[in-house]
């Protein structure tokens, strides 16, 4: 059993303030850029940031599921300014375009000539990653998520070199978040603990993250939502648990909801976590003749008392459909995705290489199934 998180991270109320000792102590970094996204230029996260790293480059034209022209674009523009640290703020999209940019200003060529596990000849740049939603993971995974926008398809750039060097998951730094954002990233996150739990690959070690990320985080999203800036507790709660959801899908693998929604995501541009909500509680309808018994235990943790393992998974899944609804999470309908493109959603889902780690064996004609079957929910 092989557990492999090589990040330093720094967790905790405040750690933002650290951000130049470690640039200057720790990574010994004398000329980083910085990527962001424009929702960050203008949220007022800048002010914790730049006074500490006078002068720095900033490039902040990241999209929602960032497009491989844009990173080659500023791939060209970055390597000119030869930087020795990438710094990635924001949710996942920032967090991944950075790894790729790190990537790419060792490597040349475009980010699509990287698709796959250990593509890259140099080591990538270090990079340091601070997450600000509560979902993404990626400041703790190997992963890069970048979208082709010639083939319309979500590529996994990833390596061990890929890891983050550093991480600072700082939940202040979430404190102004709009609630629909805390509950579209919160239930990606719950996505990633749920589906890194009953994912194949699982291990007693990736479990034990997972168990206690679906624990923190149903906990803590609906105060969050309700209220983040005076509710510090379900802050820090939503942030470790989504951290530690990304240390175990990180470890273990994601399922057939990623598979669903990166093909949309890559398809319609619908945001990564929405489509994740919408889909979670289908897949896992899906999954339960092969892991009701495990998923009983996600169950019980969330305090369902129900003694059959079946009807306790059931009674699991209903609560995570409740929990969208009261987070005013769009329906699949709401998406308006007609029914003809189905076959395209379900040829793409198949074909994503995490479809092998759900936990109940499926071909097209499955997703086809969860597909009509959310459609009439
Ligand atoms: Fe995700």
């Amino acid at each position: 059993m092989l557990f492999h998180m090589p990040s330093r991270l720094y967790f905790g109320s405040g750690e933002i303030k650290n951000l130049k000792l470690i640039i200057d102590d720790y990574l010994k970094a004398r000329n980083p850029v910085l990527v962001t996204d424009a929702g960050i230029m203008k949220s007022g996260l800048l002010e914790k940031i730049l006074p500490q790293l006078p002068g720095i480059k900033v490039f902040d034209q990241i999209e929602a599921n960032p497009k491989s022209d844009t990173i080659n674009t500023i791939a060209k523009e970055m390597r000119a300014l030869t930087p020795d640290l990438i710094i990635g703020l924001g949710g996942g999209s920032p967090l991944d375009a950075g790894k790729a940019l790190a990537l790419l200003c060792t490597n040349e060529g475009d980010i699509e000539a990287y698709e796959g596990r250990e593509k890259y000849k140099q080591d990538p740049l270090p990079f340091l990653a601070i997450p600000t939603t509560c979902g993404t993971g990626s400041e703790v995974t190997w992963v890069s998520v970048i979208t082709d926008v010639n083939r319309k398809f979500k590529m996994s750039i990833k390596g061990p070199k890929m890891y983050p060097a550093v991480s600072i998951v700082d939940p202040d730094l979430i404190q102004t978040l709009p609630p629909s954002i805390i509950a579209s990233t919160g239930l990606d996150a719950l996505t990633h603990a749920v589906e890194a739990y009953l994912s194949k690959p699982a291990t007693l070690i990736t479990d034990n993250h997972a168990v206690k990320a679906v624990q923190l985080i149903l906990g803590a999203l609906e105060g969050a939502y309700t209220d983040i800036k005076n509710n510090p507790t379900d802050r820090e709660n939503l942030m470790f648990g989504s951290t530690i959801a990304g240390f175990a899908f990180g470890n273990s693998d994601v399922t057939a909801v990623h598979c669903i929604s990166e093909s949309i995501g890559a398809l319609y541009d619908i945001p990564h976590g929405i489509a994740n909500s919408i889909f979670l509680p289908h897949v896992l309808t899906y999954n339960l003749p092969d892991c009701y018994r495990k998923m009983a235990t996600l169950a019980r943790l969330s305090g369902i008392k129900d003694t059959n393992d079946m009807t306790a998974s059931q009674s699991f899944i209903e609560m995570i459909m409740d929990l969208s609804k009261r987070l005013h999470i769009p329906q699949f309908k709401d998406l308006n995705i007609g029914k003809d493109k189905f076959d395209k959603i379900a040829e793409m889902s198949f074909e994503n290489n995490s479809t092998p780690s759900n936990p109940r064996a499926l071909e097209k004609k499955d997703y086809l199934r969860i597909l009509e079957n959310a459609k009439h929910t």
